[in-house]
């Protein structure tokens, strides 16, 4: 009945909507993503990309809009949408910097660990056994990332890019379906930025679907299989890299230009209107604002 290959949604949004008082950072999104994809999220600084991630992990409960994992219904708390199967990183890097690089990553595991308090009190055979599998499978995902060797560094002692893989390593010790990466590269130089690509394709070729938010066009090109892009918290545009890349309105976005139907536009056109009415003695309609 089923076909074996057909991509399902692990992540469907549904008109996801958040507002903060008068601001509404983030408008009326839909986004699907299916098993074995890599979809990216762009738009310039204040899109709400990361409002718009922190309305899929429970973070913020969505003014409006549901967000479904696997076809069901997530409700809006982080521990709850991490046990679901839904890891996230996050843009201003949230390691315990005391901790070791291990400890960091043993932290991560806590969703998945089935020893309840008792056992881990009365440090039980069972509880040792799950400590034992916990600390292989952190150890694994340290290989996995190329850290093992910094296994008992204290994490604050990483260079930037390094506490960026770790965080990638945490996130994966929940074994989520779903990896939402914000900003995985910042800070970091091209050799890093690039084994960061191969990172990604590794984590997507293990089942894990990846929703990443990046600034670096290059990796976002090279390593999605769709792309969206938010402009003033609406999603503006959404397809392959070729589409997004030819896009004029993506570009136009990006470097400020209003266009006709861009989100913000109809006010920024009464704005000009009624600046231009309020000196229609002067310079005629040429001194548009930019
Ligand atoms: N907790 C909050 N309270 C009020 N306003 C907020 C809050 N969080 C975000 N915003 C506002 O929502 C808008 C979107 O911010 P957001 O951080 O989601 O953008 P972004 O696309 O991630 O930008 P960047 O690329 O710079 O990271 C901004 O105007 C921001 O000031
Ligand atoms: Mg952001």
């Amino acid at each position: 009945m089923t076909t074996t290959t057909a991509p399902s949604p692990v992540l469907e949004a549904s008109g996801v909507t958040m507002r903060f008082g008068g601001l509404t950072a983030v408008r009326n999104v839909d986004l699907t993503v299916n098993s074995g994809e890599i979809v990216g999220l762009i738009g310039p600084n204040g899109a709400g990309k990361t409002t718009f991630f922190n309305c899929l992990t429970g973070l913020y409960v969505p003014t409006e809009g549901t967000v479904s994992y696997k076809g069901t219904v997530l409700p809006p708390k982080p521990h709850l949408v991490t046990s679901a199967g839904i890891a996230r990183t996050f843009q201003n890097i949230r390691l315990f910097a005391n901790m070791t690089v291990l400890e960091n990553v043993l932290v991560g595991r806590h969703t998945r660990t089935k020893e309840g308090l008792w056992s881990a009190l009365l440090r039980g055979p069972g509880f040792r056994k799950a400590e034992a599998a916990s600390h292989q499978r952190a150890m694994e995902l340290l290989e996995f990332i190329g850290l093992a060797h910094k296994a008992d560094h204290l994490s604050r002692n990483l260079p930037y890019g390094e506490q960026r893989k770790l965080e990638i390593a945490r996130a994966l010790a929940s074994e989520p379906g779903l990896l939402l990466l914000d900003e995985p590269t910042a800070g970091m130089n091209p050799q890093e930025t690039r084994a960061t690509e191969e990172l990604v394709f590794a984590i997507r070729d293990q089942g894990i679907a990846v929703l990443v938010i990046e600034h670096d066009m290059r990796f976002i090109f090279n390593l999605c299989d769709r792309v969206a892009c938010l402009v003033q918290g609406e999603k503006l545009v959404e397809g392959t890299s070729e589409v997004v890349q030819g896009d004029e309105r993506v570009v136009a976005a990006y470097l400020g230009t209003p266009f006709e139907g861009a989100p913000g536009a109809d006010e920024l056109a009464e704005v000009e209107a009624a600046e231009a009415s309020g000196a229609q003695s002067t310079t005629s309609t040429e001194g548009k604002a930019q």
